[in-house]
C-alpha cells in the first residue's frame, strides 16, 4: 500500500517517477481518457482552508474516472473529538483513498496506518508534499534538470513548504538556500537528518545573489494567525521585490505557492511580473497530483 505522507518519506526514485509522469499527465490531458480510478470514491478531508489543493484534487480524481467526496472535518465527528484511528477504520471500509489537509503530521500518518487505503498529505504543519512536487515539475519544465539549479527560499524557513523544499533538495541533490530571520530558520535537527547542500542564512542579499529561483510562501501559515503581528514585524526584511530579484541570475524564476499577500512576502509588481510562472506553477498542481494518484494506485 502506497501513501504520500511527506517528501521526507518519499524515495528518490518514486519522486523522479512522479515528476516524469507529471509531464505525461500534462501532455495527455483531454486526450485518451485514463480511467485509473474508475469505480473508486476518494474522500478529501480538510481541516484548513484551500482553493488550489481542493479543486485540483477534485478535478484530477474525476479526470481519472473517480468520484470525490469533500468532507470538512468540522462537520464530521472528528471535529467533536472522534479519534483519527476510528474515523480511519470506518472510512477505509468504503473509500478508494483519502486526501487529508490538517494540522498535526501524526494525524495523516495515523489515518494511513489505520485506514488501509492510499492516503495523501494535502498539507500539514510539517510538510506540503503535493506543492513541492508541482514546484519541482514546474522548475524542470522551465529550466531542465534541477541538479544544476540554485533555489533560494525567502521568508518563514520553518514553514511546511520550506521543509518540503529541504527534503526535495537533499534527495535530488540541488543547492537550496534558506533566507530567514534566526527565529524562522529550519530546525537544526531536521537539517542534520536531511543532509544535502542546504545553506541557511539571515543574509537575504547573500542568499539571493546568483540564484536561479527565488521562492516564497506566506509569512503567516494557517494555524499561526495568533502570531501574525509578530511575524509581520520579524519577517518584514524578507520580501521578494525588485532589488532582491536584481541580485539573482538574469531571468531568474520567481515562484510562489499561493495564496499571495502582496506587500508582505512579495510586492505586487514582482508578483505580476512573474505571474506567468506563478500561475503555471498553480496549474501544475493538477498534473503533478494526477501523477501522484497514478503512482499510488499503480
Ligand atoms: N498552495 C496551496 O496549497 O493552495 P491552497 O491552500 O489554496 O490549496
Ligand atoms: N505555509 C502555508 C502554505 C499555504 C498553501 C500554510 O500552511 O498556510
Amino acid at each position: 500500500m502506497k501513501h504520500l505522507l511527506s517528501i521526507e518519506k518519499l524515495a528518490r526514485t518514486d519522486l523522479e517517477d512522479i515528476l516524469a509522469a507529471s509531464a505525461v499527465m500534462k501532455r495527455e490531458r483531454g486526450q485518451a481518457a485514463s480511467r485509473l480510478l474508475a469505480g473508486q470514491i476518494w474522500a478529501l478531508i480538510f481541516s484548513k482552508s484551500s482553493t488550489r489543493t481542493r479543486v485540483s484534487f477534485e478535478v484530477g480524481i474525476r479526470e481519472l474516472g473517480g468520484v470525490t467526496l469533500f468532507l470538512s472535518s468540522r462537520e464530521m465527528q472528528l471535529g467533536r473529538g472522534e479519534p483519527v484511528k476510528d474515523t480511519a477504520r470506518v472510512l477505509g471500509r468504503w473509500l478508494g483513498g483519502a486526501v487529508i489537509r490538517t494540522f498535526d503530521q501524526t494525524e495523516v500518518e495515523e489515518f494511513a496506518a489505520y485506514a488501509g487505503i492510499p492516503t495523501i498529505n494535502a498539507l500539514t504543519d510539517a510538510e506540503h508534499p503535493c506543492q513541492i512536487l508541482a514546484d519541482l515539475f514546474t522548475l524542470q519544465e522551465k529550466r531542465g534538470p534541477i541538479q544544476n539549479q540554485v533555489v533560494t527560499f525567502v521568508g518563514d524557513g520553518a514553514s511546511n513548504v520550506a521543509v518540503s523544499w529541504i527534503w526535495a533538495a537533499a534527495k535530488l541533490g540541488f543547492e537550496l538556500r534558506v533566507a530567514a530571520p534566526r527565529a524562522y530558520q529550519p530546525p537544526a535537527e531536521l537539517l542534520r537528518r536531511a543532509g544535502g547542500n542546504i545553506v541557511c542564512t539571515e543574509d537575504l542579499p547573500a542568499a539571493a545573489r546568483g540564484a536561479d529561483v527565488l521562492y516564497t510562501d506566506v509569512w503567516t501559515s494557517m494555524g499561526k494567525e495568533a502570531e501574525e503581528a509578530r511575524r509581520l514585524r520579524d519577517l518584514s526584511g524578507y520580501q521578494i521585490n525588485a532589488p532582491v530579484v536584481k541580485l539573482a541570475q538574469p531571468g531568474a524564476l520567481v515562484m510562489h505557492c499561493l495564496p499571495a499577500y502582496r506587500g508582505k512576502e512579495i510586492d505586487a509588481a514582482t508578483l505580476e511580473a512573474h505571474a506567468g510562472t506563478i500561475f503555471d506553477q498553480a496549474e501544475n498542481r493538477l498534473h503533478a497530483q494526477k501523477a501522484v494518484l497514478k503512482w499510488i494506485v499503480g
